[in-house]
């Protein structure tokens, strides 16, 4: 039967992503997406789904109440998304970090209480584990956040377990490890990188660039999105890993193969603080469910840059502010 979805964030990298695919996958269904459009979340990034009659946008803010019952008044299922996502920018400034991921989080809890939703998935981050410095985290792991951002999304996950514990809201939460692929904002790695070496500009890694990542498809993510919203068992988390661990300085060097730049643009540069060292999960519970990534690490990861080298109007718009934002971080970081 028909289900109406709403989508938090669904401007953004992964939210865009999830709804272009409800809408190709469940042809009964009606796909809304609530976003602030703040910076990463750009509504050119749903530009396939404009104009169906099945897609409605609704511009407004998580914090905002009433703009939170408009959003999910008649609503099935909930995917939220809506979050401040960026390490570094928490660090220098954390306040909307708190304001969003917690507050956002609580009021998007308390609406779906009121309204009585069918089912809520919280998209939280592997990060509120911290860093794995062996082994892998499963879901029963202390969450051990290290960066504003990391407590931030820790402090929604939570709320989102006390809102299933106490209340009995549907709450169903997903840890996905680090996500890659088209559309993503070019303040994280793999897309930061990407176009600055295509103005042959530097590399900038942090510290000994030997930090380890487990670099996991979008398209691999959002099915398993699929699976934990129509199969996950309610009050439960879900790792989602990519099993693709690799250090910083290898994806680079792909990075950097991919479009024939050299290796010499890799410039070692004071290391963020508090940087975790590796993030790692066990995902057998979600596998368990059925589903596994089926993307192939290099394949995709080329796909992706050459992804950004065929779409520069998708980034050139955003450029100048990426670029002065991340003055800003490596001053700060320089003058630690
Ligand atoms: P990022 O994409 O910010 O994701 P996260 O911090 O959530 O894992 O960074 C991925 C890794 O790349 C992380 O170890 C930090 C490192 N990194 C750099 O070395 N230089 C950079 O300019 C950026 C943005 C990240």
């Amino acid at each position: 039967m028909g289900k109406t979805v709403l989508i938090t964030g669904g401007a953004g990298f992964i939210g865009s992503h999830f709804a272009e695919y409800l809408i190709q996958r469940y042809p009964d269904y009606q796909i809304r997406v609530l976003d602030a459009l703040t910076y990463a979340g750009r509504r050119e990034n749903l530009a396939t789904l404009e104009g169906n009659p099945r897609f409605t946008f609704i511009h407004g803010d998580v914090r905002d109440r009433q703009t939170v019952q408009r959003a999910m008044e008649g609503v099935d299922y909930v995917a939220h998304f809506a979050a401040e996502t960026h390490v570094d920018r928490s660090i220098l400034d954390p306040d909307a970090f708190i304001t969003t991921d917690v507050y956002g989080t609580f009021t998007m809890l308390e609406v779906a209480r009121q309204l009585g939703v069918e089912r809520f998935v919280h998209v939280s981050t592997d990060e509120v584990y911290g860093s794995a410095d062996e082994g892998a985290f499963s879901e029963q792991s202390p969450l051990r956040p290290s960066s504003p951002y990391a407590a931030s999304k820790a402090g929604a996950d939570l709320l989102a377990q006390a809102y299933y514990r106490t209340y009995g809201v549907p709450v169903l939460i997903v840890r996905p490890s680090n996500t890659f692929g088209p559309r993503q904002y070019p303040e994280k790695l793999i897309p930061f990188f990407t176009v600055r070496a295509l103005h042959d500009e530097p590399l900038p890694l942090y510290g000994d660039g030997q930090q380890r990542r487990d670099w996991l498809y979008v398209g691999d993510h959002i099915r398993a999105l699929d699976v934990v919203l129509h199969r996950g068992q309610v009050g439960e988390a879900y790792n989602i890993a990519g099993g693709n661990e690799r250090t910083n300085i290898e994806v680079s060097r792909i990075i950097l193969h991919t479009l024939g730049k050299p290796e010499s643009l890799i410039q070692f540069v004071q290391d963020r603080p508090g940087h975790d060292r590796r993030y790692a999960l066990d995902d057998s519970k979600l596998r368990a469910l059925g589903w596994k990534p089926e993307a192939d690490f290099e394949t995709a990861l080329r796909e992706t840059v050459l992804w950004y080298a065929q779409h520069p109007e998708w980034w050139q718009p955003i450029l100048q502010a990426q670029a002065e934002y991340r003055r800003f971080v490596e001053r700060w970081y320089a003058g630690r």
